[in-house]
């Protein structure tokens, strides 16, 4: 008789809950950091008539390689520096993990942070330790240094600027937990375009130290599209695991369409830059209501009775996300992503509604 998932499926899986995604439909959709922005209508004309060229019979470019020098610039990827792209930025945390999860291994993060980090450390079965952040969210350099002497970690992930707490950590402090690391240091910088800050610059001087982007926040979530830079030697072994084609015609080619005509994509994060200023003050004065400093296209505010007002919300037709219960730094914590000044304005009027409910 064949076997059940209980017997075949390994046990600390069958114990994970799958990620969810809440069903958006019809509502204004602020909990994912996408940008609301839709491409100009000249430049979806242009990628309609690119894909209408594409060889959908065949196999995409596996190296991408127009695609990969339209990032180096995008970005500006040092001379030297190698590049691997993946199919988001998920994909290449994943073969990152895979790639360092020797016996006894371990990956460390700070908490709380991007969720996927410890997730994919448990799909990989690989040991994750998280350093609790201070209470004002920054980084506990003395903390964290502690845990990297005791755990000698393979890999080290930080998120800068973070999520969901939207802050940039002490560019001295990373520093100090690069020198001390015994493995890489991964700079998850998938919110720099809202930022102003990267540590891009300095990997030709730190040969542990590497850089991951996504085009996701910037306005290209539906492609699928991450990089990484970094030293050929890391660079070359983590290739190896990359699935062949694992980004695919479509995306290569209109990511480099997209890329060709990146002002309108910097144009945007400036125009979100500009609300998130506005939709800060508008929070702050709202009373019993603290929002939380942002250098990313979304701002993490705490909330009494955060539940109650996270369900008022969508019972309004405004999706947020509630992080309340998810650690003990976001009690009350609720996350709201930068939409267009209407779609802000459509949230702040249901979050007051709700409060006042
Ligand atoms: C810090 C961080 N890194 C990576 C990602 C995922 O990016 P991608 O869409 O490229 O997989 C997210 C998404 O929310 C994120 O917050």
């Amino acid at each position: 008789m064949a076997k059940t998932p209980e017997e075949i499926i390994r046990d600390d899986i069958r114990a994970l809950t799958a990620y969810h995604v809440p069903d958006s439909s019809g509502m204004v959709k602020l909990d994912a950091m996408e940008n609301p922005y839709e491409l100009p209508p000249a430049l979806r004309t242009r990628l309609a008539a690119i894909i209408e060229s594409a060889a959908l019979n065949r196999y995409p470019d596996p190296g991408a390689r127009r695609l990969k020098a339209r990032l180096r610039e995008a970005f500006a990827v040092p001379e030297g520096v190698e590049v691997l792209l993946g199919n988001g930025s998920d994909e290449l945390i994943q073969m990152l993990v895979l790639a360092s999860a020797r016996p006894g291994a371990v990956v460390l993060g700070v908490e709380p942070s991007f969720a996927m980090f410890p997730m994919i450390s448990a799909f990989v079965g690989v040991r994750y330790v998280g350093v609790e952040l201070r209470d004002d969210f920054a980084l506990d350099i003395e903390r964290t240094l502690r845990a990297v002497e005791e755990h000698q970690p393979s890999l080290i992930f930080i998120a800068y600027p973070n999520n969901p707490t939207g802050n940039l950590f002490d560019a001295a402090a990373i520093e100090r937990v690069v020198r001390a690391a015994p493995g890489l240091v991964v700079m998850d910088e998938a919110y720099q375009a809202f930022a102003g800050s990267s540590f891009m610059a300095q990997l030709p001087r730190k040969g542990n130290l590497l850089v991951m982007r996504t085009v996701s926040k910037l306005g290209l979530a539906g492609l699928r599209l991450g990089v990484l830079a970094g030293d050929a030697r890391w660079i070359t072994e983590l290739d190896k695991l990359r699935l062949p084609y694992n980004v695919s015609t479509l995306t290569q080619m209109v990511a480099n369409e997209v890329l060709q005509h990146g002002a309108v994509l910097t144009e945007q994060a400036a125009a979100i830059k500009l609300e998130r200023g506005r939709l800060m003050r508008k929070l702050q004065e709202i009373p019993g209501l603290t929002p939380y400093p942002s250098d990313a296209n979304f701002i993490l505010f705490s909330i009494t009775h955060a539940e109650r007002v996270f369900d008022g919300l969508k019972q309004r037709g405004v999706l947020i996300k509630s992080l309340h219960g998810s650690h003990r730094l976001l009690a009350n914590c609720l996350r709201v992503t930068v939409g267009t000044p209407q779609e802000n304005d459509v949230f702040l009027a249901a979050l007051i509604q709700s409060l006042n409910a």
